[in-house]
């Protein structure tokens, strides 16, 4: 992708508004807040990683987002426009494979473009080079079940992407791969969003894939959930584990971040939520680690 492209597409990239949002479900006298009063914006062209206690929310406010769901009150903009359902300009990648597994690779890459009619040769180009991205050029006439379990999320990655969302959300999506393939993931995922620089929401659970990932980083309360804090992650791109492990100002973020969602945590905690209770304990291990 050459500089034109790029800057072309950084001027197509959509800024997503939340304000004084809230959400919840069932009847009003007996419902249940998941969001309160949430505000926060995801900023044109970056990277916002939200991470937040399990259970918290952070699904259904992707649901929100994409405009599968409503909010109760308050209001969500792209582009200064309320989202009143899904559309193309915003994509949802979930954590669940959605690839056809009666489709090579290649077919699956295609498959939007395919359906909306629009494969020109500028198309077939950008499969290519998407294919090489995430490394999966020899692997372009295998079906799904022929490949490993981070093969299938890169080949979902360049599905994703071929379609030119002003807004990438995604949930989750590296979650239950292994460590070792995860942190793969990691590098392919931010090479591919280093280059286009669209806008990105990326949920997670894990705060070494949000250091690692994050332009900006968003916490988030235990349920009803609002946004806790917001820390700029200042690292430099292109970032690199290795080199990111020994970043004193990466490692700063990370336990300032860890130390809000441990005090998250521990309030749920004392509500008596299982989930919370293993969020704490993991979290305690990997604060009692660094
Ligand atoms: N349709 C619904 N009706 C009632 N409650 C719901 C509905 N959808 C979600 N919830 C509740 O909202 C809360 C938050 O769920 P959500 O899946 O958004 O959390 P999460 O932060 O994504 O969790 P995880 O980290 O485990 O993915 C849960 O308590 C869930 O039961
Ligand atoms: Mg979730």
């Amino acid at each position: 992708m050459n500089q034109t492209e790029t800057t072309k597409q950084k001027i197509d990239a959509g800024e997503i508004i939340v304000a004084n949002m809230s959400k919840y479900y069932g009847a009003v006298q007996f419902h249940k807040d998941v969001v309160k009063d949430c505000s926060f914006a995801i900023e044109r062209g970056k990277l916002t990683v939200m991470i937040g206690p399990s259970g918290c929310g952070k699904s259904t406010l992707i649901r929100l987002l994409a405009g599968f769901e409503k909010p109760s009150s308050g209001t969500i903009t792209l582009n200064g426009h309320p989202i009143t359902g899904p559309a193309h300009d915003r994509l949802v990648l979930f954590q669940e494979t959605a690839l056809f597994p009666w489709m090579t690779t290649y077919d699956n890459i295609l498959y939007g473009p395919r359906a909306r009619g629009e494969v020109t040769k500028e198309t077939l180009d950008l499969a290519e080079f998407l294919l090489n991205k995430v490394g999966l050029q020899d692997f372009r006439r295998k079906y799904p079940m022929q490949l490993s379990g981070g093969m299938q999320r890169r080949a979902e990655l360049a599905r994703a992407m071929i379609n030119n969302p002003q807004v990438m959300i995604l949930d989750e999506p590296f979650r239950g791969l292994d460590a070792m393939t995860k942190e793969l993931m990691w590098e392919y995922y931010s090479t591919l969003y280093e280059e286009n620089r669209r806008t990105n929401f990326f949920v997670t659970t894990d705060i070494d894939e949000a250091i690692f990932l994050a332009d900006r980083l968003l916490i988030m309360s235990n349920i009803p959930t609002q946004v806790r804090a917001v820390l700029e992650v200042d690292v430099p791109r292109p970032r690199k584990l290795t080199d990111i492990v020994e970043n004193d100002r990466a490692n700063e973020i990370k336990m300032e971040a860890l130390s809000i969602l441990h005090e998250e945590a521990m309030k749920s905690f004392s509500r008596g939520s299982k989930a919370a209770a293993d969020f704490v304990e993991a979290y305690s291990r990997r604060v009692a680690k660094t």
